[in-house]
Formats: structure tokens, sequence, C-alpha cells
């Protein structure tokens, strides 16, 4: 649905919202994944766009049309995925870190497909640390610029959730609870927002658009006036 003025609370604003699922590669035709489809990253950059913003999406390996009017970045790994993100973030009003950034990559890159030996077992894939972007983002911010990060946890959720929030020094963050089938993949969310002063706002299930929606509207809450 169109917004009218009043609902263009973005307007002026340039915000950075990440998409999808990075892939470390461990040959020219295998990488390490993950599942996430890019549907939330991609409801938030249209409803950003709708609500007024200039919208950076840095998307890694989905496969959604391009939001009309944001600007697209294809990016695949999460080295890849940081160096967009941190040049975007520049002189972003806010941050949004929708992507699943695949925590550990491949120690190395084997430049030819590993092939099959007769009879051999496998050689361990030896893992090394991905860069934490969310983390950078939240050390190297603009005064005034809003950091948000999402996250999926199981058992304890809002304790995880609490802690996480702290350790990123994120403004907020969007904690999903997962199980089989409860997310990944699709068009429905249920979350709960947690914000660095403290609040948590629930979000009944319900479209990935309608989380994005409370999102933007935690985000414009936090952003300083603009500059007459
Ligand atoms: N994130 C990131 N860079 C990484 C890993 C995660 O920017 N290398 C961001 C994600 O985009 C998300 C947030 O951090 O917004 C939380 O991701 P999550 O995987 O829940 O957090 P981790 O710190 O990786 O912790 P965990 O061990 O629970 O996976
Ligand atoms: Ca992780």
């Amino acid at each position: 649905l169109a917004r009218g003025a009043a609902g263009r609370d973005l307007a002026g604003r340039h915000v950075v919202v990440s998409a999808g699922g990075t892939r470390e590669a461990i040959d020219p035709v295998r990488f390490i994944g993950n599942r996430s489809s890019g549907l939330q990253g991609y409801a938030l950059a249209r409803t950003a766009v709708a609500r007024g913003a200039r919208v950076t999406l840095v998307a890694a390996n989905v496969a959604l049309p391009d939001p009309a009017g944001a600007d697209v970045v294809a990016t695949g790994s999460a080295e890849e995925m940081r160096k967009a993100v941190l040049s975007a973030a520049g002189d972003a009003d806010a941050v949004v870190m929708a992507a699943a950034v695949a925590d550990f990559r491949p120690a190395g890159y084997h430049g030819s497909k590993i092939k099959k030996a007769d009879g051999a077992e496998p050689e361990p894939i030896r893992l090394v640390k991905n860069p934490d972007i969310l983390a950078e983002l939240g050390e190297t911010r603009r005064p005034g610029q809003v950091i948000v990060g999402f996250a999926a946890e199981t058992d304890d959720v809002l304790a995880n959730g609490r802690a996480k929030l702290a350790r990123k020094r994120s403004d907020l963050l969007v904690v999903n609870q997962v199980g089989e089938e409860m997310t990944f993949g699709r068009p429905d969310n249920a979350a709960v927002v947690l914000g660095a002063d403290g609040s948590a706002t629930e979000v009944p299930r319900g479209p990935k658009e309608a989380l994005a929606e409370i999102v933007w509207d935690l985000v414009a809450a936090r952003l300083e006036p603009l500059s007459p």
C-alpha cells in the first residue's frame, strides 16, 4: 500500500539492509552456506523505500526480484558482504543486518574441483572464523547511527538475545525463535525486538512486511532529527 506524506518518516535518510545468506567457497563448485531465503531483508528494503528512505540492499545469494527503488549490491561471501556493508554504512543513518552471515569459512580454497580418490576417505575441511560485520558496525558507528541485528535463537531465547545485543553493541536486536520449519523460507515471522534501552517489543506471527514496519518504527524513533 502507498503511504501518504505523513508515512514517509524515512525521507532524507539513507538506510542499509543486508539480506540472504553468505556462501563460503570450498572449491569452484562447492560452498558452505545456510538456509536464509532473503525474504525478511527484502521486506525491510521494500518498506523502507515506501517510507521515503534511500535504500542500499546488500544481497547475498537470493533468488528474489530487485525491490523497485533500492540500490542492490550483489555479494557472495561474508568477506564480500563485509566490504559492501561497511562501504555503504559510511553515510548511513541506519544499518539493518538481516543477512545470515556464515560464521566460518574454509581455511583454504581449492582452485580446482576436489575429486574422489579411489578408496580414500576425504581430507577434513578446516574452518576459520569470518569477521563479525554487526560487531564491527557497533564498534565503528558514527554518532547517531542506528544499528540493528537479527538473531535466530533456541533454548533461552530472550537471555541469549540480550547477551548478543550487548556483545555486538547494537541498538536493536530482532530475535526469532527457530525450530524446524518455523522461519526459514516462510513468508511470516514471529519475533521480539530487544532494545539497548531495555525495551522489548513483541511482534505476533504475521507477514515479514509487518515485522519490517515495526523495525522501521523502532529505528525512526531512535534517529536524530534531520538538520534543517
Ligand atoms: N552477523 C554478522 N557477521 C557475522 C555473523 C553474524 O554481521 N560473521 C550478524 C547477523 O547478520 C545478525 C547478527 O550478527 O544480524 C546475529 O547473528 P547470529 O548468527 O545470531 O550471531 P553470532 O554472533 O554469529 O552468534 P551464534 O554463535 O549464535 O551464531
Ligand atoms: Ca552465527
